[in-house]
């Protein structure tokens, strides 16, 4: 087998985000990790794209008689996809940009140049959806297709919402109380750059109220203090805001976002994967996973999704894309798919109750597949009441 790659990429930091250029000036960003991104970036060295055994790409340092001063160009000089200014042109982009779209990453057309069209005039876009339907994904994949300095904040996970957006007051004995701005301050300072606010719905309602004069197309500061009259910030022109939000589904983590809030964002509801599209989307994935256990996984997902909006509802929520994937990858590494189900899927769902638990429930729509897949046919809501014990 030979050991050769057969593209090379260069990392460059913008923001806080590490993104992969190759030769031809095409953002790779996304077909690394982030891990992989950032140590070759510290380490000063480029990457390589291998294909394994199995056909599928890895990226990993490129070592020995490469030249060390590579003349890739830098970002600035590159061939922009920034929004065009002529109407046609913007036009022409946004109906193209499906192109941009990585194979991966499961979302109809519409939605995408919907997308694409609110990043390219300037709109502040709310990702919306239940858990674990490709919300964060989509969010950075849409900053990856447009060449602009991209910045990438986790609300979700921020414990002190002041420090994160507006920044720190420290002391040092020789200068005194002196005040460093957050990364957050740099993000909205500089033109035209993208910025990510992931799991804004989870974020401390103090987040909440900063952001409110920064989103607000009339206002758009940050105020760096609480006072009246303190300094502000300006946000930069061309500036866009991409957030991603949990709304309306079960977590009592997400907390109920603020009207006013909502209403400085246009809403991309991200759609649940339909049974067709959640196979397809696995089989890309895992095409060494046997194709009838695949389906079965898809199967399982849309009943369970089906059953949870349903009006009389037994479970509180669907299998969501994030599990059959992680599930998949289990089928993949030789786990059975009731092994699979018992580590990946039942954990989610409370146990209380016993027979007539959510956990109970899910389990018997998994056994119903668990056998070589001769079942093929869906099963009905009769089918169901009767493995319930119901009827
Ligand atoms: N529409 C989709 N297309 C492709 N993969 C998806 C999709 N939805 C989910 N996935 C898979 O699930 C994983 C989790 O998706 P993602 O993190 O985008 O979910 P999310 O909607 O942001 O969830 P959360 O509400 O928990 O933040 C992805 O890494 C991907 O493997
Ligand atoms: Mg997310």
């Amino acid at each position: 087998m030979t050991n050769k790659y057969d593209m090379v990429v260069r990392i460059e930091k913008s923001g806080n985000r590490y993104n992969a250029w190759d030769t031809d000036g095409t953002k790779r960003t996304s077909e690394i990790t982030i891990g992989a991104r950032k140590k070759a970036f510290d380490g000063n060295y480029l990457l390589g794209r291998f294909t394994n055994k199995s056909g599928n790409y890895y990226w990993k340092q490129i070592d020995g008689g490469e030249p060390s001063v590579e003349t890739t160009p830098n970002t600035t000089d590159l061939p922009s996809v920034d929004v065009p200014s002529e109407h046609s042109e913007v036009l022409s982009f946004i109906h193209s940009s499906y192109s941009l779209k990585p194979k991966g990453l499961m979302m109809t057309e519409l939605k995408w140049k919907y997308l694409i069209r609110s990043a390219v005039r300037g709109k502040n876009i709310m990702m919306t959806g239940p858990a674990g339907c490709g919300k964060t994904m989509a969010a950075k994949s849409v900053v990856n297709s447009l060449d602009r300095p991209d910045f990438y904040f986790n609300l979700g996970a921020t414990q002190d919402p002041r420090a994160t957006l507006i920044g720190n007051t420290h002391f040092n004995s020789d200068s005194g109380t002196y005040f460093s701005k957050s990364l957050f301050v740099e993000a909205i300072s500089t033109p035209n750059a993208v910025v990510l606010l992931d799991e804004l719905s989870r974020a401390h309602p103090d987040a909440w109220n900063i952001l409110m004069t920064v989103l607000d197309y009339g206002q758009r500061y940050l105020r760096l203090d609480e006072q009246d009259g303190s300094e502000t910030v300006k946000v930069a022109d061309g500036v866009t805001f991409v957030a991603t939000a949990n709304i309306g589904n079960e977590y009592t983590s997400t907390r109920v976002m603020d009207k006013a809030l909502m209403d400085r964002f246009t809403i991309v509801e991200m759609d649940v994967l339909t049974e067709e599209d959640e196979n397809s989307l696995l089989t890309y994935m895992f095409p060494h996973v046997d194709t009838t256990t695949i389906s079965n996984v898809s199967k399982i997902a849309a009943l369970t999704r089906t059953e949870s909006s349903s009006e009389t509802a037994r479970i509180t929520s669907g299998v969501s894309t994030r599990t059959t994937v992680e599930l998949c990858g289990l089928l993949y590494d030789g786990f059975s798919l009731v092994e699979a189900a018992e580590v990946s899927i039942y954990p989610q769902y409370d146990a209380t109750g016993g027979v007539d638990s959510e956990r109970t429930f899910v389990k018997q729509i998994v056994q119903k597949f668990q056998d070589d897949g001769s079942n093929d046919d869906l099963f009905n809501e009769e089918e169901m009441e009767e493995a319930e014990g119901t009827n």
